[in-house]
């Protein structure tokens, strides 16, 4: 085994020359992954205590190296630890720090292993936590939707097609659109694990290991259900990071559609909400502007995810079996994406917090475009027995009536209705008030205010 001189690369026998400076500055990984010290120390912990259970190291070299990884911890969140470029990534330098605080012990740290499948674990175990705390944000935000939904039931606004006046909704209705999003990508991101969740740990540089290892061992210690079976495939395996890469995408896509919605909704033109001052940012010239800044960032940044994910698959598709140094920069998209997302779900949980709907505005607005004119069309089916088509033309011509003469369904005459279409009574009248038609949706997932307080009740007993 080789001396470890502190300054010197582990690898010092073999390459005789100090790697070019250039080199070391963009080969070095270490200021992205020392995000995983924790996984790192904990992966090494189980690895050895492995190691000595199959009697590969003595119960002695064990402890003295685990006690070293635990001063390590120690140094590391106290911000003692010096991270070192020279030593390449987060491994190394704490392989490198551990020899210096335990001796040569340190040295023994490594048998059966490779960095190769080290990083992996590490890599895998860290996005097995950050799942769960995107999901705990996640939780956050489908409880803020939840509130607005609660007290917006009768809110009523238009559904938009085509970004044009379609059929009345309740505002509820279009928050828990979001929620349902949320929802999924919070299954999403969970059932990465189901994947995620095999031990790469000790398949070491790509081939196994002739020690008598006990992978099962280090699986359970660490909390995967079982390891990988394949060797080579486990080195070259980044499915898992392309899961959480597209998970987080499909997320910050409905992050980017909640706060375009919201911009529109803000606009001088919609006036549908109003956003408090502590989610606007002003002018630089012109003194009245309150811009909806921090949602143009989420649907900004919504992009980078994207990219992020693409980099990944970029970086996959041409590598042929098994590791290359192309793998590294996994770790700086993975980070960048989670950051992102992260960041974002807060954000759009403080923009929720901050908005008011501007009810007045919005039943003003679904007053316009003719927006109960396909419950007229159904009424004539339902009531006066005519085929769906045929209760669509008559509907047409009693739109064409009103706009012609630029009144809305509902200040229509019976008589002016019934010139159209003579089998119509004065209950007809009723099919044009806007809760009317909301209310009226009572298909399961449709708008009715009955259905909307069934499923914010659901979701209430599943969010506490
Ligand atoms: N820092 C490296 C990475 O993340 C660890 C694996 C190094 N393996 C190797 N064969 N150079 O990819």
């Amino acid at each position: 085994m080789s001396r470890n001189k502190n300054n010197q690369a582990i690898w010092n026998k073999r390459i005789n020359k100090n790697s070019s400076i250039l080199f070391q500055e963009i080969g070095s990984s270490i200021d992205v992954d020392k995000r995983l010290f924790k996984e790192d120390i904990l992966g090494s912990i189980a690895h050895v205590k492995m190691l000595s259970k199959q009697k590969i190291i003595s119960s002695k070299i064990r402890n003295n190296i685990i006690k070293g990884l635990k001063k390590i911890e120690k140094e590391i969140l106290n911000k003692k630890f010096i991270f070192n470029k020279k030593h390449e990534d987060i491994h190394m330098n704490i392989e490198k720090r551990l020899f210096k605080i335990i001796g040569n012990d340190a040295g023994f740290i490594h048998t059966g292993r490779s960095r190769n499948d080290q990083v992996i674990t590490d890599f895998k175990l860290w996005i097995k936590s950050s799942t769960q705390k995107l999901d705990r944000k996640l939780i956050r935000l489908i409880k803020t939707i939840l509130k607005i939904a609660n007290n917006n039931i009768q809110t009523i606004m238009p559904g938009f097609t085509h970004l044009k006046n379609a059929q009345p909704v309740s505002l509820a209705h279009y928050l828990l659109a979001y929620l349902e999003m949320f929802q999924r990508d919070k299954k999403r991101l969970l059932n990465n694990l189901e994947n995620l969740n095999e031990n790469p740990l000790g398949v070491a540089a790509l081939s196994g290991t002739s020690f008598n290892i006990d992978r099962f061992f280090t699986t359970k210690k660490l909390g995967f259900k079982k390891p990988t079976n394949n060797s080579i495939d486990t080195v070259a395996d980044r499915d898992f990071v392309l899961d959480f890469l597209y998970s987080i995408s499909v997320c910050s896509l409905h992050i980017s559609r909640i706060a375009e919605e919201l911009i529109i909704w803000n606009s001088d033109g919609f006036n549908l909400i109003k956003l408090s001052d502590k989610v606007v940012t002003g002018s630089s010239i012109m003194p009245q502007k309150k811009n909806p800044d921090p949602l143009e960032y989420l649907r900004g940044k919504a992009g980078g995810t994207f990219g992020n994910l693409f980099s990944m698959l970029t970086i996959l598709k041409g590598l042929p079996l098994s590791y290359f140094k192309d793998l590294q920069d996994d770790k700086e998209i993975v980070f960048r994406s989670f950051d992102t997302l992260n960041n974002s779900i807060s954000i759009l949980n403080e923009v929720l917090n901050n908005f008011k709907p501007n009810k007045l505005k919005m039943i003003k607005l679904a007053n316009k475009g003719f927006v109960t004119a396909t419950d007229l069309a159904d009424y004539l089916v339902k009531y006066h027995g005519k085929t769906f088509r045929d209760a669509y033309q008559k509907t047409a011509m009693i739109v064409n009536y009103a706009e012609k003469n630029n009144i809305k369904l509902n200040e229509l005459s019976l008589k002016e209705l019934q010139k159209i279409e003579p089998c119509l009574k004065t209950n007809v009248l009723n099919i044009f008030d806007l809760k009317n038609s909301v209310n009226s949706k009572k298909s399961f997932g449709g708008t009715s205010f009955n259905n909307i307080k069934k499923m914010i009740l659901k979701y209430k007993k599943i969010y506490k």
